[in-house]
């Protein structure tokens, strides 16, 4: 609801004429992500970790772990955070073996769609038209759309975005609102919330809309920045399961309620983000 006022005003702006000033260099920006893409989906082949064998049988997950703190890579190259821990927590009630897969965030519901992964635990965001291909567990954690501009941006609100250069993960939330509401050419799409920050404080676009954790961890990893105030959207995250495979989504979703009955999942979600 917020999101769509915030879509009228944006619309109304750039029907004004703001627009004129974001087009520029969209195709390098392209040509770079899709290389960028190729190398990371030759390592996600390399990533799978825990190869399987239990009596439970293995729960393949895929994810894409440059999201803190729900998923990031730790120097031993596992992956690790929120999704992982809730994902070992689920597995281990269900008496199976996790095995995580690291991929673009664009292809784990391809992925998952193809059966090369049983479930996406992904900070991943639920929304009808993602509802078309995949079905969603019970959320198990709120997200917020922010807005990450440089300290001295004019950028105080989703409704200054209008004309700006917004930098976004493909395929994620914050690309398909900036997509609906800004206009295709004011929004630069990078393989990770990390490269589109990296192009933020390179002065490349004007703002970055990602989830609020994230958010806070480029922030903190950079000079010079800051979050707007005004959030984007409010979002329930939730893991993805093919449509129509009940039984996985039923065991899944036992799981998760006894882990949020026993006080487990806040445990998990407190371990990583202190407020
Ligand atoms: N919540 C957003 C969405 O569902 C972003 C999720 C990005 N997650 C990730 N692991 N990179 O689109």
């Amino acid at each position: 609801m917020k999101r769509k006022l915030a879509f009228l005003m944006a619309a109304s702006l750039i029907a004004t004429g703001a627009l004129a000033g974001c087009g520029g260099s969209k195709d390098a920006a392209a040509d770079a992500n899709q290389d960028a893409a190729a190398d990371a989906n030759q390592d996600a082949a390399a990533d799978a970790q825990q190869p399987a064998e239990t009596t439970g049988g293995t729960l393949r997950m895929g994810t894409n772990a440059t999201f803190p703190p729900y998923e990031s890579v730790d120097d031993n190259n596992n992956v690790v955070g929120i999704d992982a821990d809730i994902a070992a927590a689920v597995a281990e009630k269900l008496g199976m073996q996790l095995e995580i897969t690291n991929m673009e965030f664009d292809s784990l519901i391809p992925a998952l769609n193809a059966d090369q992964i049983d479930i996406i635990f992904a900070g991943m965001t639920i929304t009808e038209e993602r509802k078309e291909s995949v079905d969603f567990s019970d959320s198990y954690a709120t997200g917020i759309q922010s807005i990450i501009v440089p300290e001295n941006s004019d950028i105080a609100s989703p409704d200054d975005l209008a004309g700006k250069k917004v930098g976004v993960q493909t395929g994620t939330t914050g690309d398909i609102y900036c997509t609906d509401d800004l206009g295709e050419e004011c929004v630069q799409r990078f393989e990770s919330g990390v490269v589109a920050t990296q192009a933020l404080v390179n002065g490349q676009i004007d703002a970055v809309v990602i989830d609020n954790e994230p958010a806070k961890a480029y922030v903190a990893a950079n000079e010079g920045l800051k979050i707007v105030e005004t959030a984007y959207a409010v979002e329930d995250y939730a893991a993805a399961i093919n449509k129509g495979n009940t039984e996985l989504m039923d065991k899944v979703n036992g799981a998760l309620k006894e882990l949020k009955d026993e006080g487990k999942l806040d445990e998990i979600i407190k371990t990583y983000i202190h407020e």
